[in-house]
């Protein structure tokens, strides 16, 4: 699977070069996927106009590289925004957060044109949720929160809801102060209903649901090459 995720992260590469040495940001996605397309821009620092990265642990290995990190405030347009995705459907609807980083993710995919989401072949489902959904929730709101999503067993009577911890039983905190609840037992047959429907649920901040913001293109990488899917 690693090499896979390095083919499509030097595939990556190849859709970001016209943007080469005109002064446009790029948008910079989170986990091990993303990890190795920072890695693969290092040879062009000098050449990249800037990067709005979706977290900080991206935005240290950019720096890292001597490639320049923007305040998202400071940009007005990105024109390709490239990340990793956690489960993707045939839509191009994905699951996205398993890192935790899923509410810069999903501003960062808001603002750019093109959304190029880099998997490997495992990532690539039929039907979204055998991947637990990360939902960022504003401390204070967790069990209310966790309540409400609980509610989900009506359609999904295998649906458990986890409060992310880390390995020292300590909670999970996200870049934006908040933890994560992730609900294992979904089988998700309407992504855009559910997003939609997940959004109106007060102290969610964001979830894991990129279906109203799909991925543009897909760079699958597969045992026979990289797939290259619109
Ligand atoms: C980070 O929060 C996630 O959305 C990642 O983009 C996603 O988990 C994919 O990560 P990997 O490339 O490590 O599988």
């Amino acid at each position: 699977q690693d090499e896979l995720k390095q083919a499509v992260a030097l595939a990556a590469v190849e859709t970001i070069k016209p943007y080469l040495g005109t002064g446009a940001a790029l948008g910079i996605g989170t986990g091990s996927t993303a990890d190795l397309f920072i890695d693969a821009l290092a040879p062009y620092a000098r050449e990249i106009g800037g990067t709005v990265a979706s977290s900080e642990r991206s935005a240290i290995r950019l720096k890292k590289h001597g490639i320049e990190v923007l305040d998202l405030n400071s940009v007005r347009d990105i024109p390709v925004y490239v990340d990793g995705a956690d489960e993707i459907d045939h839509g191009m609807h994905m699951i996205k957060g398993g890192g935790g980083a899923q509410t810069r993710e999903k501003i960062v995919a808001a603002v750019a044109d093109r959304f190029v989401c880099i998997a490997d072949e495992s990532k690539l489902v039929n039907t979204l949720g055998k991947f637990p959904l990360p939902v960022e929730v504003i401390p204070l709101a967790r069990s209310y929160v966790a309540r409400q999503l609980m509610k989900l067993a009506a359609e999904h009577p295998m649906v458990e809801v986890n409060w992310r911890l880390k390995p020292d039983g300590s909670a999970f905190m996200t870049d934006n102060g908040c933890v994560i609840l992730d609900v294992k037992g979904l089988s998700i047959a309407d992504p855009v209903e559910l997003e939609g429907r997940l959004n109106q649920i007060p102290g969610i901040v964001t979830h894991g649901i990129f279906a109203r913001r799909p991925a543009d293109v897909l760079l699958l990488g597969t045992s026979t090459g990289v797939r290259t899917i619109t």
